[in-house]
């Protein structure tokens, strides 16, 4: 037996209240060099996430109820839970099978990639100051949009909800990820607005999009090879792009802009691997927004920028 499954027996008979459950667990993943990083970003909230998640609380619950007495039955389920983070390194948003996006509940399980996109301030923002339109046209909400490698849903599903009258469309190769995907749309009662569908890129797009919004895997060989333990229960589709993690950026950049209006935007998180992207496309006028609660590396193209580009691309 390894020690800390020694030290969690003796936690079971020696711990009494909620505050007990969550200080040791605090202490045990300080200990054990947990990384945090998938919806947390130190070990009281995470330790505050597994505890009120194995008492069937939820995490906000009022302080006071922190002296409240635990059931020996009770330890043994946070005491388990806590045990799984530490030894294997599963994020908690794959145990607790809820991972939150703009303030919303997403369901994930090992098949999609936790949502985490910094994308998300740019959609509680409606795109601003970015997105123009058809203001022009007296109406200043995209009518078409389509969240590219989607994953869970999380991107297109909050685009959904910013703009009711929207059509959004759900694009990935991974059928597994499309599942969980369809989940989503169908908890967040939105089946008749929101379509997920396989799709190799753009090989299922349709038309013209008002909105193309795309987190994509974008993880070059180098940061590839020195994850954290808890990125490898992601899919590693979801996550590598080649040498310098930008093999399906650029083929986005040559495609895109004959799958957006005149008026369109281009929205990609590319993260570390955008100044290799600056580099390699230094005709593309990117702009980078910055974000308040953290994250980088997203760019923003008009569908005009892209205009001569595709040109170029067309006649290689
Ligand atoms: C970084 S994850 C992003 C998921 C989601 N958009 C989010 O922000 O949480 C990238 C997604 O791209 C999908 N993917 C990988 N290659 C793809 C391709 N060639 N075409 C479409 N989707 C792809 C993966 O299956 C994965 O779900």
């Amino acid at each position: 037996m390894t020690d800390i499954r020694q030290m969690a027996e003796e936690a079971a008979d020696e711990l009494h209240t909620m505050a007990d459950m969550i200080r040791w667990s605090v202490s045990r993943m300080n200990e054990a060099g947990i990384y945090f990083g998938h919806g947390t970003d130190n070990p009281w909230d995470e330790a505050l996430l597994l505890v009120t998640h194995a008492l069937s609380l939820p995490w906000n619950i009022p302080e006071n109820w922190y002296a409240t007495a635990v059931t020996r039955s009770e330890r043994l389920s946070v005491l388990e839970l806590v045990l799984t983070r530490i030894e294997q390194r599963v994020p908690a948003p794959y145990l607790l099978g809820v991972a939150w996006f703009c303030g919303q509940p997403y369901v994930v399980d090992e098949r999609v990639l936790i949502p985490r996109s910094p994308i998300g301030q740019m959609i509680e923002q409606r795109f601003a100051p970015w997105w123009h339109g058809k203001m022009a046209a007296g109406n200043p909400a995209p009518e078409r949009i389509l969240d590219l490698c989607t994953g869970s849903g999380c991107i297109g599903i909050a685009c959904a909800h910013t703009f009711p009258d929207a059509q959004v469309e759900l694009l990935d190769i991974s059928f597994e990820a499309l599942e969980v995907a369809d989940e989503n749309i169908q908890r967040h009662g939105l089946s008749e607005r929101v379509m997920a569908l396989q799709s190799d890129l753009f090989a299922a797009a349709s038309g013209q999009y008002d909105l193309i919004v795309s987190n994509p895997p974008y993880v070059d060989a180098e940061d590839m090879n020195s994850l954290p333990q808890e990125y490898h229960h992601e899919p590693e589709l979801a996550l590598a792009a080649g040498e310098d993690g930008l093999d399906l950026v650029h083929i986005m950049l040559q495609q895109a802009r004959q799958y957006l209006t005149d008026d369109g935007l281009l929205v990609v998180e590319v993260g570390n691997s955008w100044p290799a992207l600056a580099q390699a496309c230094p005709s593309l006028p990117f702009e980078w927004p910055e974000f308040e609660r953290g994250g980088h590396g997203v760019f923003v193209l008009q569908a005009r920028d892209l205009d001569a580009f595709s040109h170029q691309y067309q006649q290689k």
